[in-house]
Parts: structure tokens; C-alpha cells; sequence
């Protein structure tokens, strides 16, 4: 059995005096070849999906019932050393913050070595070479610099970048990225997931991306999963769902972004679902929407992607179809030099 297969998996938070059941027994696949998006109100239980498959729930979470299996081993009964080898090995993660992933004190060539030796192995030319290899693609300009420096030393998307690079090292079979970009800018944002999206699709890897942008799932997501307190309430192929939504959450979700009609100042990220916003983004998020530099870059409000009654993505709708538009990725990292970049 190939992929990841999650069956009835149920995670609770337990405390002294209450149990809180955040995951209701949800079921889903991400096949080899896949890409597959998590969307869904904030506190809706996207990140606990996320750490309960990967065993980095912090306590007092705990997975109480259901089952985990990558390409047919069964995760849930794996002794942590295992499980260890397997995050980086075969599995990647992204996390929402890339300077929590990075080692302050210790060079970023540094880094790359330790995750290698970890896995035991060889730290040598040619693993450096793919490290530089892998910092390029992933729109790093001057990757020999960034490997003799620090991670202060980088701004927040390039700093992702190298995250994205480290996550890919050891050739991973899944990448699993929780909201990868939520602490970089508008801008930024674009083309960070644009870059990981693009090289998941490349190199034929499969990849569970937790992200606000519906913009990202239409245009690279085969497949969503939607979620809404903790059950995931509808699920299937993006060009049906996005096209023909059955969970009255899912369509007020879909309203809240664009209509082919809407003005361009209502396409931007920032328009919430009526009542409950898809992912309040912390404060420190740094949206910048309003900031100059945001403003005068064309990519701030990107043209947006229509996806017909077929769920084909399109220019324009079919005449007199309502049809989704979102707003569309930037162009690639390297078409674009970043305000802060290395
Ligand atoms: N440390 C915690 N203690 C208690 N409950 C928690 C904790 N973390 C998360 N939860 C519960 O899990 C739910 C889902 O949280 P989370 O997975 O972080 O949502 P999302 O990533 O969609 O914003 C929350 O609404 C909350 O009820
Ligand atoms: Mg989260």
C-alpha cells in the first residue's frame, strides 16, 4: 500500500479536569504523486491532523484512536527512534516558522551535515554539492554565502527557502507543510509556496500542505480536504469541490474569497468567510497588504485563476456559470528579487 492512509484517527487534549477531543475520527489519503491541501477555519484542527500523523504532538495531546500508514508500515505503534529516522528520511516537514527550524548557532552548511549524519550518511562534496544544488532551486541567489552564514543573517523567505531545502535533502517520499508561509509577507508568501508546490510536483514526490490560500490549492493541490471543528466535512478532487462545494461550510468558505465579478480590491487574502475567518493569521504575521512595498509589486494582486463548470482552470468562466476564482501564485522566486533577500 503506497502513500499515507489516515483511518478514523481521533486526538484529544487532556487535562485535569476536561478532555478536549480535537480530531473527531477522520479518514484520508495522500497518494504517491499527490499533492493534497488542508483548509479550514484557524483552531479548526489542522495542525493537530498534521502533528498526530507525524508524532509531534505536543502534550497533553494524544492520539486515542485510528491508524497511520506510510507506504504500509503502521506509524501509531513506532518506538520514536524510528519515527525519528523517518521524519527527514522519508518523511519532510515545513513548519509555520523557519526560524524555529533553524539552528541559530550553527552554520547553515553545518546543518545540512548534521541532518545527513543523522541519517548515517556520508557529509562529503557531493552531499554538499545537492545541498547548493537544492538552495538554487529553491531560489537561493547566492547559495554558497547563505551555507557559510547563519540563519540571522537571512530574512524570513529566505530563510524558508533553506527550511524547504533541508526538508528535501534526503530525498523524501511526502512533504508535510503546516501554514510553511504564514510568518513571511503577502509577497513572499506567493512564491515561497510556489517554489515548494513546484518542486513536490517535479520531482514526483506527494506532499500535505495546511495552507490559507485557496489560490495555492486550485492551482497545485490535487486533491482538499476541508475541515471545520474537527471533522473533516467534505473532501475530494479540488476541481469538484471548488467547482461544486456540498458542505454549506465549504461554500461560505469559497464565497468569502472571490467571484469572477468582484472588484479587485475584494480578491486580495485578507476577505474573511462571513462568520468564521479561514485563518486568522496571528498579529505578527506580518500581512502587509497595506504597505507600500506590497502595493506597488504586481504580484500583491495576482490575476485570478477561474476554474470552469469542469473544474478546467480557465481565463474566463463559462458564460452565465458561476464559477471560483482565486486569486493565482506568483511567478517563479528567482523572476523576482525580495525586498530583504540574502
Ligand atoms: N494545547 C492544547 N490544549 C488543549 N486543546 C488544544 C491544544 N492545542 C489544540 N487544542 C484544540 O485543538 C483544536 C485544533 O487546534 P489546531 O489543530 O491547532 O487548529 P488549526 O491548526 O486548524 O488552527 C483547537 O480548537 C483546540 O480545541
Ligand atoms: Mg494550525
Amino acid at each position: 500500500m503506497t502513500g499515507l492512509h489516515v483511518k478514523d484517527l481521533v486526538t484529544e487534549f487532556h487535562s485535569r479536569d476536561k478532555v478536549t477531543r480535537a480530531l473527531h475520527g477522520i479518514s484520508f489519503e495522500v497518494g504517491s504523486n499527490e499533492i493534497v491541501g488542508i483548509v479550514g477555519e484557524s483552531g479548526s484542527g489542522k495542525s493537530t491532523v498534521v502533528r498526530s500523523v507525524i508524532k509531534l504532538l505536543m502534550p497533553p495531546g494524544k492520539v486515542t484512536d485510528g491508524t497511520v500508514t506510510f507506504h504500509g508500515t503502521e506509524l501509531s505503534n513506532m518506538p520514536d527512534r524510528k519515527i525519528r529516522q523517518l521524519r527527514g528520511k522519508d518523511i519532510g516537514f515545513v513548519a509555520q516558522n523557519p526560524f524555529s527550524a533553524l539552528n541559530p548557532v550553527v552554520r547553515i552548511e553545518k546543518q545540512f551535515a548534521n541532518i545527513a549524519k543523522a541519517h548515517g550518511l556520508k557529509v562529503d562534496s557531493e552531499s554538499r554539492s545537492r545541498a547548493l544544488e537544492l538552495l538554487t532551486s529553491t531560489g537561493v541567489n547566492d547559495p554558497e554565502r547563505v551555507m557559510r552564514g547563519y540563519a540571522h543573517e537571512l530574512s524570513g523567505g529566505m530563510a524558508q527557502r533553506v527550511v524547504i531545502a533541508m526538508a528535501l535533502y534526503l530525498n523524501p517520499k511526502l512533504v508535510i507543510a503546516d501554514e510553511p508561509t504564514t510568518a513571511l509577507d503577502l509577497t513572499v508568501q506567493r512564491q515561497v509556496l510556489d517554489t515548494l508546490t513546484r518542486l513536490t510536483r517535479d520531482s514526483g514526490r506527494s506532499m500535505l500542505v495546511v495552507t490559507h490560500d485557496l489560490g495555492v490549492v486550485a492551482n497545485y493541490c490535487d486533491r482538499v480536504l476541508v475541515m471545520y471543528k474537527g471533522n473533516i466535512v467534505e473532501q475530494g478532487p479540488v476541481s469538484e469541490v471548488f467547482v461544486h462545494p456540498q458542505d454549506p461550510y465549504t461554500v461560505s468558505l469559497l464565497n468569502s474569497v472571490v467571484r469572477p465579478e468582484a472588484a479587485p480590491a475584494e480578491a486580495g487574502l485578507e476577505a474573511g468567510p462571513p462568520e468564521a475567518a479561514l485563518d486568522a493569521r496571528p498579529p505578527e504575521a506580518g500581512l502587509e497588504a497595506g504597505s507600500p512595498e506590497v502595493e506597488s509589486n504586481p504580484l500583491a494582486q495576482p490575476p485570478a485563476v477561474v476554474l470552469n463548470r469542469r473544474g478546467q482552470r480557465t481565463a474566463t468562466p463559462d458564460a452565465g456559470e458561476p464559477a471560483l476564482a482565486v486569486p493565482a501564485p506568483s511567478v517563479h522566486p528567482t523572476e523576482l528579487s525580495e525586498s530583504r533577500s540574502t
